[in-house]
């Protein structure tokens, strides 16, 4: 074996007890078996599970390794299922499943576990076990032929597998990341893949395969084109659902039903979301008091320097957890994206010196956003972040909490690119949305559309949807709203699509 190959070759074999617990659930659930076929079979735990619970069916399964191809085999062979079972050296990416599925006759289940591993790590590390490129783009669309996009080759391999089974009735019972699951489903559903019914049981992939990402088996079956639903069940033994993810136009959501009942609450908000400001430079530019009152930079250095380009900061755990008297400073070198910096030199001679001791880091910063910018650029900055009212969110907390910020020591108060914020220049308006967007259904509405496992489940776009009119008339707030409207000021120096491009260049760590 390559060193790596286990990485190349997503080589997570399924423990015995968890595709036995499967294959449990396929039996509660009536699943019927002529013909279990394992797509990629590793050492057969699937196989074998299947065996006993499917006492009749013909087993099929592949591998691209030969040893696990092996393994399997002699397995089955120990159990008494080898007569029935046809094992074999295969690259799902070469194999003709077309040809293999037409003559394959009754009820089909498409079972296992596919690699764990994305397009982007195996190109990284010079591999090979991908799609060819052709492919690619009969399946991928623009993404793939732009070569942007990045995804789990499980995922490619579940789509290759609906499309072959397209027209014909089968059960699909894969293991797969979560992310993986819906991305499938929202193809299907937009594809005509033909997806009857579908569920999600979630594992804990932690435990069964020491992976820390957000895992289930997605259990589904073909056929005929069924509602664009699926539940989701927090375990294999949950009997009941604790969602039901679904379709809304272009987008999944996280609980099609609150959606579908707080729909209305859906539109064009009247306001401008905006980002936080984006420096990449956090050990220079966010500083803090220590006891002795001096300021300190995350490196553990005293910083003295003038307090013109000082400005509070609050940063997305702080509004996610009600911290809002801000104990952070942030350097701000620029009042709007381009500004020339030269001049912080002649205005505060010891900021700029500050800056420039430590301008290796500055040339460090990964973003090519900052190449061919102004010494010390940010992003995410305008007029707009100098307004003094700001109602405010994290962008990385499932729940939201919306936060009315005023200044500090007359000075604004800015958040870091993990927040957005709605500028206003009356305390009353602010005081007014923020109330509106704190209301049960707001919160309820929001948490509706974004996914627990998500990365960042607040984004300018989703806040860009609040039809903040509704949301006043169902908390009772219209008219108060309606009469502080006109004293907001409202900012577009930088359009929205701007800001949509910060937040996805910045690498995500929660
Ligand atoms: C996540 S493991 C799961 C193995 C097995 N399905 C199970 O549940 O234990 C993924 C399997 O895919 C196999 N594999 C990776 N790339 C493959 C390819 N291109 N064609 C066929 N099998 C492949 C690996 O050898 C590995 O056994």
């Amino acid at each position: 074996m390559k060193p790596n190959a286990k990485i190349e070759f997503g080589d997570f074999q399924t423990p015995l007890a968890l595709a036995q617990g499967v294959c449990s659930l396929l039996l509660q659930q009536g699943v019927e078996a002529d013909t279990v076929l394992e797509p990629t079979c590793g050492v057969g735990a699937f196989l074998n599970a299947a065996a006993k619970v499917f006492p009749k069916a013909r087993l099929l399964g592949w591998d691209i390794n030969r040893d696990y191809v092996e393994q399997t085999k002699l397995a089955l062979k120990h159990s008494g299922a080898g007569k029935r079972a046809s094992i074999g050296v295969q690259d799902f990416f070469a194999h003709d499943w077309e040809t293999e599925l037409a003559v394959i006759h009754g009820s089909i289940l498409v079972l296992g576990n596919l690699p764990w591993v994305t397009n982007a790590t195996v190109s990284g590390m010079n591999g090979s076990n991908l799609p060819t490129k052709e492919n690619f783009q009969g399946l991928r669309g623009i993404e793939a032929r732009t070569g942007k996009s990045n995804f789990d080759i499980s995922e490619w391999m579940l789509i290759r597998l609906v499309k072959a089974l397209r027209g014909r009735s089968a059960t699909i019972a894969i293991l797969c990341k979560t992310g993986t699951a819906r991305k499938l489903l929202r193809f299907a559903w937009q594809n005509d893949g033909r997806i009857a019914a579908a569920s999600l049981y979630r594992i804990d992939a932690k435990k069964h395969f020491g992976a820390s990402v957000d895992a289930c088996l997605l259990l589904a079956t073909t056929g005929e084109a069924g509602l664009a639903e699926a539940k989701v069940f927090d375990r294999l033994s949950a009997k009941r659902a604790s969602t039901t993810l679904g379709l809304a136009g272009q987008d999944l959501v996280f609980d099609i039903r609150t959606y579908r009942r707080l729909k209305h609450l859906e539109g064009l908000c009247p306001y401008q979301w905006r980002s936080g400001v984006k420096h990449d430079c956090a050990s220079v530019m966010e500083l803090r008091r220590t006891n002795g009152r001096a300021l300190e930079n995350k490196l553990g250095e005293q910083v003295s320097i003038e307090p013109d380009y000082l400005f509070p900061l609050l940063k997305c755990s702080d509004l996610a957890n009600g911290r809002l008297e801000p104990e952070r400073f942030v350097v701000v070198t620029q009042r709007r994206v381009g500004d020339d910096t030269s001049g912080i030199a002649k205005a505060a001679p010891r900021t700029w010196r500050y800056l420039q001791s430590h301008s290796k880091l500055f040339d460090a910063r990964k973003s090519s956003i900052y190449s061919s910018r102004m010494p010390f650029a940010l992003f995410g900055i305008g007029d707009y972040s100098f307004v003094p009212w700001k109602v405010a969110v994290s962008g990385l907390h499932r729940t939201p909490r919306f936060a009315l910020i005023g200044p500090v020591d007359e000075k604004p108060v800015l958040f870091d690119d993990t927040c957005y914020f709605v500028p206003f220049q009356d305390e009353h308006e602010a005081r007014v949305v923020s109330e509106i967007l704190n209301s049960e259904e707001c919160k309820e509405f929001l948490t509706s559309l974004t996914f627990t496992d998500s990365k960042r489940p607040i984004t300018v776009e989703l806040l860009q949807r609040l039809n903040i009119r509704a949301l006043a008339e169902d908390a009772g707030l219209a008219d108060e709203w309606a009469a502080s409207r006109n004293r907001g000021v409202h900012y577009s120096e930088q359009p929205v699509s701007m800001q949509a491009e910060l937040v996805m260049e910045r690498p995500l760590k929660h």
